[in-house]
């Protein structure tokens, strides 16, 4: 359906939301990314599918797996990458985001991988795109960050399989003000997954359309029993002196993750965090660093996705791609 991460013939040319992309679209990047996890984690097989093509960088919040997996996977591909170093840059003058980027997209980028503290300010970068040039949803707020989506949806089809209809799948944490959430849950209505139970604080809960069709259970023990997939979210620890937690030690108390409450999910539950963990909080480095932690593997699947998005973005009509 055309929209404005589409070209007028459908095809994909920004990502900025994983919200209202098409289930066969959805797949066929977790498909490409799964192809290309050997190349992905190997630097000596690069590929030369995005040779000639500049990707920029352009994160004006701190990062270490998405900014780094884009950079890996953009030289995977051939590209040229550009880290622009936001605290040396007339940013600091007061530049505005547009002007940044269209200054940046005047030297002849191809692609902007952007990270930003404002939410929804990315479809503004995607309409002042020239035509060619594509704009990648990095983290924006607490809106999306559809990279990071799908690279969890690749590690769940890893372990479960491409059917999700049987899978009860429970997200625990601070979803009010996380992007993963607002990735993660419309990706996984759309591939179909059985049931979505989320646990978290009432303060940490939001109350309009996010939740929409998943099953609330407030006591953690009760929201693990029998799960399959376990998505630990992030405390953003200055959610404490805001008021919306009393203490550290209540959160870890009545949500973090130990290994004996992992037990009344499924024996062979997996267990995913986007990073960065706040160990001892949200979760124990039994759980963390244990047999059903994925989340290595999660930082893993981070190239190959980023690899699959950015070929698929740009793509040329014409060119030998997948
Ligand atoms: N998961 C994630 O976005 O991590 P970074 O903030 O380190 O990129």
């Amino acid at each position: 359906m055309p929209s404005l991460q589409h070209h007028p013939d459908g095809r994909l040319r920004h990502l900025i939301t994983l919200d209202g992309l098409e289930r066969q679209e959805i797949e066929s990047l977790l498909e490409r990314a799964q192809q290309l996890r050997a190349v992905a984690l190997d630097g000596r097989s690069a590929l030369d599918a995005l040779r000639g093509r500049t990707i920029v960088n352009l994160f004006f919040e701190p990062s270490t797996r998405t900014r780094s997996s884009f950079q890996l996977a953009a030289r995977r591909l051939g590209a040229e990458v550009l880290n622009f170093d936001v605290a040396h840059s007339s940013s600091r003058k007061g530049e505005s985001l547009l002007d940044t980027f269209r200054n940046l997209q005047a030297m002849g980028s191809d692609l902007f991988v952007v990270r930003v503290a404002e939410s929804g300010v990315l479809d503004s970068l995607a309409a002042a795109a020239n035509p060619g040039v594509s704009v990648v949803n990095a983290g924006d707020g607490r809106s999306a960050h559809p990279t990071q989506g799908l690279l969890d949806m690749l590690t769940i089809r890893q372990h479960k399989g491409a059917d999700f209809s049987a899978l009860t799948v429970l997200l625990v944490g601070d979803i009010l003000h996380s992007r993963v959430a607002r990735s993660d849950l419309p990706a996984l209505r759309t591939l179909g997954v059985g049931q979505i139970r989320v646990c978290a604080p009432a303060t940490l809960l939001p109350t309009d359309h996010t939740l929409d069709g998943c099953t609330q259970i407030d006591d953690f023990d009760a929201a693990l029993e029998g799960v399959d997939v376990v998505m630990m979210l992030r405390l953003q620890r200055e959610r404490m002196e805001e008021g919306l937690i009393s203490s550290l030690e209540d959160y870890h108390r009545n949500y973090g993750l130990s290994p004996e409450r992992l037990r009344r999910a499924k024996p062979d539950a997996i267990v995913t965090h986007p990073g960065p963990m706040n160990r001892g909080v949200e979760i124990d480095d039994a759980v963390a660093d244990g047999p059903q932690s994925v989340i290595l593997q999660q930082v893993s699947n981070g190239v190959a996705v980023r690899m699959a998005v950015m070929e698929r973005l740009l793509y040329r009509a014409g060119a030998n791609y997948p």
